[in-house]
């Protein structure tokens, strides 16, 4: 049994989930498309040809979903508030039947007693805004501040907890230098101007939720990942230096007031589009920062492509989940102490942290999933040991609720604490979800 008693009394137990990966209802009530929509419905962009346009049919069936998080005893809810549902079109228009939809998520969620942390954006950008020039240009980044402004407008009087971004990594390099998430781009330059605009567009945010909500707690998600040289070789260890700027630097350093880490700027070699003011509203105060955690990266040089010039090798370890990430709980006490010794960082949340797993039906209907529930514990415990060194984590959300659409891999990765059968939409707590509400309520009655 781990030891999980460093973590606080008032730990939030949380779940999380994202717009597009499980509403579904893509066409209705006024949500236009998303680059995820165009994207999942190019053949060859996503495993099995599978799209959001179904998903979980989550936008039908919250009542049912948020029945089984209050079952769970989930003390909050991530969810992201989607975009293309809010302001569909470029003309700015305000569309109420989207913003309708999470004004009732948001008070059924307060009348079970969760806690609502919206996120602003998992990676849902209106189709229109990408035909304008997507990320890599500036009017996105305002776009988003407007975007902001109308949300906090509408949930502020009831929603406190607030994240701009998800995982503006993957939005920057995995949509516009890997090419394998949307838009789709293989290009560096593009690549670097969405993250300066990613980054703009939080602070613009930032900006909007700050003066609509004077009580709001605001943060921001990054996945982070500890980055270790594969050998002790000079190269090797140059590799780790520029992964770990490509991969933690560059999202935590401007956020934290700290500017473009400069090793990084001259690697990419792409003249950051910075006007007067930005870097302040870029790092505008924060009270929290979120960190999303999978993987531990080992990393060796590679010159062979663009900037940023070093690839993952697989690590020693041999336990490794469906998405072939390997398992290793302690990079997230790593993480978590970095935030605190190194950045200063005065309150984390754990916004992100889960497994894929091949799950089984059993006979009986039941779902026995004894990796994740495993995977669940030992990062639960690496929380745990990393309170006990000082770190201010305030709360965990495992990834995820529910099964959902895994982006580019679509639904043969799980990584639910609640089993969807997608041909029937039927929902079946998994033994990790079972396990998950024992260990919160276990912790809730201690002492
Ligand atoms: C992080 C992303 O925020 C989420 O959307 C995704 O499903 C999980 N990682 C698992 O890959």
């Amino acid at each position: 049994m781990n030891d999980l008693s460093a973590l606080p009394d008032d730990f939030v137990w949380g779940a999380a989930t994202a717009a597009y990966q499980i509403e579904g209802a893509v066409d209705e009530d006024g949500r236009a498309p998303s680059i995820w929509d165009t994207f999942s419905h190019t053949p060859g962009k996503v495993d099995n040809g599978d799209t959001g346009d179904v998903a979980c049919d989550h936008y039908h069936r919250w009542p049912e979903d948020l029945g089984i998080a209050g079952q769970l005893g989930l003390d909050a809810y991530r969810f992201s508030i989607a975009w293309p549902r809010i302001v569909p079109q470029a003309d700015g228009r305000v569309n109420q039947a989207g913003l309708d939809f999470y004004d009732r998520l948001t008070d059924s969620l307060l009348e079970k007693g969760i806690t609502p942390f919206p996120t602003l954006y998992h990676w849902d950008l209106p189709q229109t805004q990408q035909d304008r020039g997507g990320w890599p240009v500036r009017e996105t980044a305002e776009r988003f501040g407007e975007y902001a402004e109308v949300v906090a407008g509408a949930l502020g009087d009831r929603i406190t907890n607030w994240a701009t971004l998800n995982e503006p990594l993957c939005s920057a390099w995995i949509g516009h230098l890997d090419g394998n998430m949307a838009p789709g781009l293989k290009d560096l330059t593009a690549a670097v101007r969405a993250s300066y605009h990613l980054h703009l567009g939080h602070g613009l945010a930032v900006q909007a939720l700050r003066a609509a909500i004077p009580n709001a707690s605001i943060g921001i998600v990054n996945n982070l990942s500890p980055v270790h040289p594969a050998t002790d070789s000079e190269g090797d260890r140059l590799a780790a230096q520029r992964g770990d700027g490509h991969i933690n630097r560059w999202w935590l350093d401007p956020i934290l007031g700290r500017g473009y880490p400069q090793d990084m700027v001259e690697l990419y070699g792409v003249e950051l589009p910075v006007r007067d003011g930005d870097l302040e509203l870029i790092s505008a105060p924060l009270d929290w920062i979120g960190l999303n955690y999978y993987f531990r990266q080992i990393v060796t040089g590679d010159t062979t492509g663009p900037a940023p010039h070093f690839r993952q090798v697989p690590g020693p370890n041999v336990e490794h989940t469906a998405m072939d990430w390997e398992v290793h709980g302690p990079g997230l006490e790593q993480l978590l102490l970095r935030l605190t010794d190194d950045y200063g960082v005065q309150k984390i949340y754990v916004t992100e942290n889960g497994s894929a797993y091949q799950d089984v039906v059993g006979a009986d209907g039941s779902v026995h999933d004894p990796e994740r529930t495993e995977y669940l514990e030992q990062h639960l415990a690496a929380c745990a040991r990393a309170v006990a060194k000082g770190a201010p984590l305030a709360g965990y959300f495992a990834w995820s609720l529910l099964d959902n659409f895994e982006w580019a891999y679509g639904y043969d990765k799980r990584f639910g604490l609640v089993h969807v059968d997608y041909k029937t939409q039927q929902r079946t707590v998994k033994t990790s979800g079972r396990r998950y509400a024992e260990l919160a309520a276990a912790h809730r009655l201690r002492g």
